[in-house]
């Protein structure tokens, strides 16, 4: 054999080298919950096994997963937290974690699984079943109990992505996203009755850039809700129904308030909801504002409120002086809108008498009640139309 000259040499070992450097990079350590002293059989706590397999994880310098074989894992209120040592945590569940039945166990901790902090992490698959039915039939009785835990909180995390994730029965919000950044939900199922009580299937609130694809969402409350200081937000492909619609607001309850601003919503269906696309404001004194939002191509089935703009909220007209909202609302576009209202009026824009809606636009809008034109109702609102709309434009 030929001496190999040294240039080969150099050019083999770097080679190598570089191989070597790849392995690490992609070497993922894995934390499998079960060898942590989690037990798959429903009725063991797993809680402290789960958050070991985060500290873990949290903590490994590379890579790192958190693994849930099937079976199904009890476990009480806990706080995944960061800021971890690498920004590539996956959570991959193939099984099911369970509340505890016992409502109160987790009724006053605000969430049950919140992860906070939690820069680059990914939950990949699994359900979380929220045990919600016991809490929502105290709350049906007008006794005292705990207002409920959100089933999965991420606050303050930047990066993160939810797939696959199922999401039954929580005892209040399904998931709520706070304060953070580019944050992807995709196909997420939430399923909760039609009459359980404040159980939003996603609310975002203080975040930017939050995207929800390819998800169906059916509760007793919003399938999704769009709260103070949401910008960014692209909501595509989502099933909605049963449940009260996409919605902006509530907001303006606060008197200082940060505004909502460039979202999208596009190819959404609601069936047997009560509202279809809403923007919410309390009828109260606020620096909050709404604009620059595009509705696209929306398909309303049955819809008590297809189209709906409430300025006027005050429950119990209680703490609402003067009755009038600051929450300014401008440019919000709703275009390709078709389908069936459950009620004579299908389009509704009740806006501010100080802060009137202006830049409302109506393009291609076709919605029918009982096979016949449907109406629209407007107050203080302001704006244009092209193409098709029916019922006939009030603005
Ligand atoms: C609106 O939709 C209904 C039901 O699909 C249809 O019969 C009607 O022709 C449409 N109206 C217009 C103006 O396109």
């Amino acid at each position: 054999m030929p001496m190999a000259n040294p240039i080969t040499i150099i050019l083999i070992v770097s080679l190598m080298f570089s191989l070597f450097n790849r392995s690490l990079a992609i070497n993922r350590v894995t934390y499998n919950v079960l060898d942590l002293g989690a037990k798959g059989d429903g009725k063991t706590d797993s809680t402290t096994a789960f958050l070991k397999a985060w500290s873990a994880a949290c903590g490994s310098p590379g890579p790192a997963t958190v693994y849930a074989p099937p079976g199904r894992y009890l476990v009480k209120n806990a706080h995944f937290k960061g800021l971890c040592e690498n920004k590539a945590i996956i959570i991959k569940i193939d099984g099911t974690l369970v509340a505890p039945s016992d409502y109160d166990v987790i009724g006053n901790a605000g969430n049950w699984l919140l992860f906070e902090g939690a820069d680059g992490v990914s939950i990949e698959g699994g359900i979380l079943d929220g045990q919600g039915t016991g809490l929502w039939a105290c709350k049906s009785t007008g006794k005292s109990c705990h207002s409920g835990a959100t089933t999965l909180g991420v606050s303050n995390s930047k990066d993160v992505a939810v797939n696959g994730l199922t999401l039954l029965n929580s005892q209040m919000f399904h998931i709520v996203i706070n304060g953070c950044d580019n944050v992807e939900l995709q196909g997420v199922k939430v399923l909760a009755p039609g009459n359980s009580p404040n159980t939003d299937g996603i609310h975002v609130q203080l975040s930017t850039g939050v995207t929800i694809l390819n998800s169906k969402i059916s509760t007793g409350d919003d399938c999704i809700s769009i709260g103070p200081g949401t910008s960014n937000l692209w909501i595509e492909n989502v099933a909605c129904g049963p449940g009260h619609g996409i919605s902006i607001g509530s907001l303006g309850k606060d008197f200082k308030e940060v505004g909502v601003e460039k979202v999208t919503v596009k190819a959404v269906t609601f069936k047997n909801t009560q509202n279809g696309l809403r923007i919410k404001t309390w009828a109260r004194q606020s620096t909050g504002f709404v604009r620059d939002v595009l509705f696209q191509h929306a398909i309303m089935t049955n819809v008590q409120n297809p189209i709906v703009i409430d300025q006027n909220y005050c429950p119990n007209n209680k703490n609402c002086p003067g009755q009038i909202s600051g929450v300014k609302i401008s440019d919000v576009t709703y275009k390709d809108i078709h389908g069936t209202s459950a009620t004579e009026v299908a389009v509704k824009f009740d806006c501010s008498k100080a802060n009137p809606c202006r830049g409302i636009r109506l393009e291609d809008v076709n919605l029918t009640y009982k096979n016949q034109a449907a109406k629209a109702s407007c107050a203080n609102a302001a704006g244009t139309t092209s193409g098709v709309i029916q019922p006939t434009s009030c603005l």
